[in-house]
């Protein structure tokens, strides 16, 4: 008999996390998006979590969500600002559970809740087909340069729905 799968649960971040979310955004990037990007971008990209403590004042600046399995953190996702989502990754031992859909819907449902009429994301090539599934439709393509390495990602764009109930409160 097969054994169910823990449903992930969601908290908010705290400061306490920063050295588990940069271990998770380092083997996110190493081990999941090495189809798309080559290694020295892919190291490039990871750089951005050396420096812990300004690793952390960015998540602690913006609205960042933790997913946890058995109360570990397996993966997170940051809202920049009221509509743009800067950081989803997910360690690639909890891959394909389900865990970046719930923290996304979580981030659609508060902007959502904000009045927030659509939310961007400037997606990985790895992640579009992920952000598409989900409603986001490309707009843009770009391109950033970190420590040297050119890496190509698509600014994507989802309409919220209007979460007022129909005939309720205007
Ligand atoms: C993209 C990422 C966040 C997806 O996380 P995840 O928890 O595995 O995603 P989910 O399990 O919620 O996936 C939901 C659906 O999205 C699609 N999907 C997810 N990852 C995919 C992939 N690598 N390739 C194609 N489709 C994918 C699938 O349809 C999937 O459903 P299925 O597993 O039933 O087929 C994760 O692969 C990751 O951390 N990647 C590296 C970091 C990154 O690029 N982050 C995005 C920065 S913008």
């Amino acid at each position: 008999m097969g054994q169910t799968l823990p449903k992930p649960a969601l908290r908010p971040f705290l400061a306490a996390d920063t050295p588990v979310l940069a271990a998770i955004f380092v083997a996110s990037i190493e081990e999941l998006t090495g189809d798309d990007y080559n290694e020295a971008q892919q190291e490039a990209w990871a750089s951005a979590a050396d420096d812990e403590e300004q690793f952390g004042k960015r998540l602690a600046g913006e609205l960042t969500l933790i997913a946890t399995l058995r109360n570990a953190p397996v993966g997170f996702a940051a809202l920049k600002g009221a509509d743009h989502i800067d950081m989803l990754y997910v360690h690639p031992s909890a891959a394909r559970q389900g865990v970046a859909s719930m923290l996304c819907e979580a981030l659609e449902k508060l902007a959502g809740g904000r009045g927030v009429k659509s939310l961007t994301v400037d997606a990985s090539d790895n992640a579009q087909e992920f952000f598409s599934k989900r409603g986001y439709v490309a707009k843009q393509r770009n391109t950033v340069t970190i420590n040297g390495e050119w890496l190509a990602n698509t600014t994507m764009q989802k309409t919220l729905a209007d979460g007022a109930a129909p005939g309720g409160p205007k």
